[in-house]
């Protein structure tokens, strides 16, 4: 079967006019590779570029694509709301975003309240603003090697060089090294980097900074897989609440997938913020657990 229906657009044609019109030839730089590819589309595992080649995809698009590419009850059921003259109302609640808040509420046992954004980055942002506003602090503790979107304040490298981070440290904390120009000094001296697994060195930034939130994966996914020691993830919540610090999980990569609890319903943790997100057609979360015995 012939799956390509662009067969006499070639890929060089169609990266040459891309780079023609989008800032840096792709749509997220995280997208680029070389040598240039243009899918077309897929279905389930598979996906197929415009030359008419498929591929197993093991990348799922950074892992949004956990029900696979295009899958029918999905998409069913968009259409179907579509059909139905729904629409994004600029005032009020609705019925559909009241039933995926309930249902979000019902899945995971942390959650009591929850906020619905567009992308993971969104759901972080508005989880390290809730925080501040929450403890009056501004401070800030991410993990080294972990990714929680792109905005200013955990623009981090992710894969930094030995070099750059320089000998390990621990108990302390490591220099926040930018993803990009344009991060302000103002925003970086708030931020503390810390190793993941490490409870010495998160409570040494706890003890020396008005720290608002520490914001992590529960399992590192965006440098390969780094699971959580035994009683670390408890013991993340435990110093938050001990220093009054609001402990955000970031599940954007582990909710839904390796239980529909998110990997706290695995580890038997109730963070008091979760974020979750790249899930199939953009549902992306932040979901609070707002405790009587609450921190700060
Ligand atoms: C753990 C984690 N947090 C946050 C994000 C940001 O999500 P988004 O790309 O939807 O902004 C990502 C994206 O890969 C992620 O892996």
């Amino acid at each position: 079967m012939n799956l390509n229906e662009n067969a006499n657009i070639t890929t060089a044609a169609i990266i040459r006019e891309a780079s023609q019109y989008i800032a840096g030839g792709v749509v997220s730089l995280n997208r680029k590779v070389v040598p240039g590819i243009v899918f077309a589309y897929g279905k389930g595992s598979k996906i197929y570029d415009v030359e008419g080649n498929e591929y197993i995809d093991y990348h799922a698009a950074f892992a949004p694509h956990l029900l696979g590419h295009n899958n029918a009850r999905v998409n069913e059921s968009i259409i179907k709301t579509i059909k139905s003259n729904r629409s994004l109302f600029g005032s009020g609640t609705n019925e559909l975003e009241t039933r995926l808040a309930k249902l979000l509420c019902d899945a995971v046992p942390s959650l009591e309240l929850v906020q619905i954004t567009n992308t993971g980055s969104e759901a972080t942002a508005h989880a390290i603003r809730l925080s501040r506003a929450f403890t009056g602090r501004d401070h800030i503790v991410l993990m080294l090697g972990g990714y929680n979107g792109w905005h200013n304040e955990v623009s981090r490298a992710v894969m930094p060089s030995p070099e750059q981070v320089g000998p390990r440290v621990s108990p302390g904390e490591y220099p926040f090294i930018p993803l990009s120009a344009g991060i302000p000094e103002s925003t970086r001296s708030l931020i503390h980097i810390v190793n993941f697994n490490d409870l010495p060195s998160l409570e040494y930034v706890l003890n020396r900074y008005p720290v608002a939130c520490v914001l992590t994966e529960p399992v590192l996914q965006n440098i390969g897989v780094v699971l959580p020691e035994n009683g670390y993830l408890q013991g993340i919540v435990d110093l938050c609440e001990k220093y009054g610090a609001i402990c955000v999980f970031d599940e954007v990569k582990t909710g839904f997938r390796t239980r529909l609890d998110g990997y706290q319903g695995v580890a038997g943790v109730k963070p008091h913020l979760s974020v979750f997100g790249l899930i199939d057609k953009n549902a992306d979360f932040s979901g609070f657990r707002m405790d009587p015995e609450r921190p700060g």
